[in-house]
């Protein structure tokens, strides 16, 4: 049995997704979670996929003392994948006293026990909305990161520097941000997917919401943008290739493989899709007839971003393999098996 991941949002959309691939690598993975945007039941879900039940604390990491004793319940931690966090870019606008405690305090208090408990890895979920819109397109991690466009937003930014600044205040820890572009898409199971509560604030589960009959119609936010549709653009990245990118990124700092002690990758397909280009893939993939209008934009949106993934795809030796059409498809098939259809 490998070694021990704490993985905070673990119950999450991605962090569930990213439990499946480190016990498929042979990883033990204990599972901290407050479930403010997840269920418990994610949990049996993981163990029927992979047939080991992941051990979970329902845990609220912003708090100092029971984040320590997170890790006095559990000894023999060897490394940490960081995604919980608040990450509704438009609650974040209403919200923001809420999000900078949450998101900020929970990465000081999860730092802090790493180095007070000589845990030396750390791989964090971060965004390409660090980017903002960038002047030139595609992106690498060279581009200059931009003022964020939501307190979201600007809770990755500030977490990215703080983990910057650990490493550089202690060069034996070692950390790696992953940048994910948009995530979509569910585990080829059905089993696990993304399960926004209330509205969707993102694109795909609004499509699927609404191919359900739950939602009555897509608004296409926009089709006046510079983009040969006129609607926005975005590198869609699936979920599962996404999840083992982490699995990647952990085994590169076990294996002591980094080239320094904070790395940062790019973690999409390194193409970019319409909102349009999307819907009518997904009509086609599914046979399903979508109810869509187009809507004025929406306020905070950039208008076209895709990846240069050729760090990651080099030096983690990692590569996004789904098509789009599979991914759209595993979406349409956890919202079926989700809503019992
Ligand atoms: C994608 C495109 C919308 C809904 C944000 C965060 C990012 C990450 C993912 C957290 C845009 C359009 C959407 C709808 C639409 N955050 N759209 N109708 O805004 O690119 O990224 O979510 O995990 O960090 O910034 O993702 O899915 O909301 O929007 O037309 O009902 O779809 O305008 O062009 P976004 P999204």
């Amino acid at each position: 049995m490998g070694e021990k991941v704490l993985v905070t949002g673990g119950t999450g959309y991605i962090g569930s997704h990213t439990v499946v691939e480190l016990q498929n690598a042979g990883f033990k993975a204990v599972i901290a979670d407050n479930l403010s945007n997840s269920r418990i039941e994610v949990v049996d879900s993981i163990a029927k996929i992979t047939g080991r039940k992941p051990e979970f604390e329902k845990v609220d990491l912003s708090s100092a003392e029971e984040c320590k004793q997170l890790f006095e319940k559990h000894p023999g931690i060897g490394s940490i994948i960081h995604f919980a966090a608040y990450k509704s870019v438009g609650e974040s606008v209403d919200k923001p006293l809420e999000y900078y405690h949450n998101n900020i305090n929970s990465l000081i208090n999860i730092l802090n026990n790493m180095h007070r408990l000589g845990i030396r890895h750390m791989v964090f979920s971060s965004s390409c909305t660090v980017y903002g819109q960038p002047d030139q397109l595609p992106v690498t991690e060279e581009t200059p990161r931009k003022p964020a466009q939501s307190p979201y937003g600007n809770t990755k930014a500030i977490c990215e520097d703080i983990i910057r600044d650990f490493c550089k205040a202690q060069a034996d820890y070692s950390c790696i941000a992953l940048r994910y572009f948009n995530p979509i898409g569910a585990h080829p199971s059905a089993l696990i997917g993304e399960l926004p509560l209330g509205v969707p604030n993102n694109l795909v589960p609004f499509i699927t919401q609404t191919a359900a009959g739950i939602r009555k119609e897509l608004s296409i936010f926009g089709d006046d943008y510079n983009t040969p549709d006129g609607t926005a653009i975005r590198d869609y990245i699936n979920v599962v290739d996404l999840s083992k990118a982490h699995v990647v990124a952990i085994k590169r700092l076990i294996d002591n493989k980094q080239k320094n002690n904070y790395e940062y990758f790019n973690i999409g397909t390194g193409t970019g899709l319409s909102v349009m280009e999307l819907v009518q893939t997904f009509i086609k993939v599914t046979g399903v007839k979508l109810p869509y209008k187009i809507a004025p934009r929406r306020p905070g949106d950039i208008e076209k971003i895709w990846a240069d993934t050729s760090l990651s795809n080099k030096e983690l030796g990692w590569k996004a393999e789904k098509s789009t059409e599979e991914t759209l498809l595993s979406a349409w098939n956890w919202e079926k098996h989700f809503r019992g259809i």
